[in-house]
């Protein structure tokens, strides 16, 4: 008899995502002239630029010719795209990375998911709540945690409000925890933390021996100065943190799959007599055994996202994006409504009508104009009475449905 992994019974219902989609899908069955525009899950829809089509179009070229194919890649990344990494999102910020603390991989949703694997099962986390789900649905299925409670929250799991009310900065916790999620900018609420903030987690961190898992996937929609766009501009991170990066948001990246995980060799963790292990080993260990590497073609398409050309064209279509969100956020405020983010993120979180829920909202938008938007109770108890639109829809859907906000019967 095979026997399942009982922890997964754990879990709310379908994958937030998911449970969206199907409710879209469903409304569209029964409204098929419904003309429906998706600021919902934050997917990209601006084509890959220039620079990375002809660096994939050489690549696949490449492939075709008996002296110039290549089978396995090492399991890491090819150097040749973690020497570009090093040199322009690193060094210039003054951050000193080895070549061999870079990890290339098809997501930050697959790292931040599987990283976990390397923590003993006795670790407690901390999240931000609202928080990306990826984050604590990992650490149930894993058995990480405890049941999930009438309130929303999963026992064993430290969590860490985030609300208009303190500007959305996560205090530190009162009991002590030993592996921290950040996410900064934020998703799901946009909003980012400065330096003297970030430094207050890297202090924590140090002190308690705990690890921060930080998540900077939408690092490239900075545009404020005193925002942080690595953990490692901090003094003494490189001691206590491992940070993801991915191409997805970056440069369009959502259905080609590249981004990276920096694992800094000082960072440790402890066995139970406290000896120091190496994160970086462990994770070289991981991900040689269970990960074959993203494909040369997509590592030769990430890598044009540094030249010269690919860097102009990448920020035009983040400007694009951002400048979507400013629509939005501008749309949203002339119908009365309160909205956070969409400075340095792509993403809008607005605070729903009083005595309106994330689902109810959802349903609303969903209903009477036929917009898709995510529920921010999706993201965790705390995100109740929120809702969150993307940035990365054309500007045509993004212009229509602003107008329609306007037919919103609030
Ligand atoms: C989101 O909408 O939160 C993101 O697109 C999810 C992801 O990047 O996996």
């Amino acid at each position: 008899m095979a026997f399942i992994n009982e922890n997964y019974l754990k879990l709310r219902g379908s994958y937030l995502f998911s449970e969206i989609a199907k409710r879209v899908n469903n409304f569209k069955n029964e409204n098929p002239n419904a003309k429906i525009i998706r600021l919902g899950i934050g997917d990209v829809t601006r084509p890959l630029v220039p620079a990375v089509i002809e660096a994939m179009h050489k690549a696949v070229d490449e492939m075709a010719k008996e002296d110039t194919f290549r089978g396995y890649g090492p399991e890491q990344g090819y150097s040749f795209l973690i020497r570009k990494i090093i040199e322009n999102d690193y060094a210039p910020r003054g951050i000193e990375i080895g070549e061999d603390e870079i990890f290339v991989s098809d997501g930050a949703k697959s790292d931040t998911g599987n990283i976990q694997e390397i923590f003993g099962l006795d670790n407690i986390i901390a999240v931000t709540d609202p928080v990306y789900p990826v984050y604590v649905d990992s650490n149930v299925m894993a058995g990480r945690t405890g049941e999930y409670s009438e309130h929303g929250y999963f026992e064993k799991i430290t969590y860490l409000p985030c609300s208009a009310e303190n500007n959305f900065i996560p205090e530190l916790p009162k009991e002590k925890v030993d592996i921290i999620y950040l996410c900064f900018p934020n998703n799901p609420t946009g909003m980012t933390l400065s330096k003297e903030e970030l430094k207050k987690w890297v202090d924590y961190a140090k002190k308690n021996r705990a690890v921060i898992l930080f998540d900077s996937a939408y690092e490239a929609f900075i545009r404020e100065k005193d925002v942080p766009h690595s953990i490692y501009e901090i003094e003494g991170a490189d001691e206590v943190a491992i940070e993801f990066r991915s191409f997805s948001k970056t440069a369009g990246f959502t259905g080609t799959r590249c981004a990276y995980t920096v694992v800094p060799k000082k960072v440790v963790a402890y066995t139970k007599n406290g000896e120091a292990h190496q994160l970086n080993s462990l994770w070289n260990r991981r991900q040689t055994t269970k990960f074959n590497g993203v494909p040369y073609i997509i590592q030769q398409a990430a890598a044009a996202v540094y030249s010269p050309e690919g860097q102009k064209q990448i920020k035009e279509t983040i400007d694009y994006y951002m400048d979507n969100a400013k629509i939005i956020k501008q749309g949203l405020e002339d119908v009365g409504l309160t909205v956070f983010g969409g400075v340095n993120a792509p993403y809008i979180w607005l605070k729903t009508p009083k005595g309106v829920s994330s689902w109810e909202f959802f349903d609303m938008m969903l209903k009477e104009i036929n917009v898709v938007g995510t529920p921010g109770s999706g993201f965790g108890p705390n995100g109740e009475g929120y809702f969150r639109l993307t940035a990365f829809g054309s500007r045509e859907n993004t212009i229509e449905a602003v107008e329609r906000f306007k037919n919103l019967k609030l």
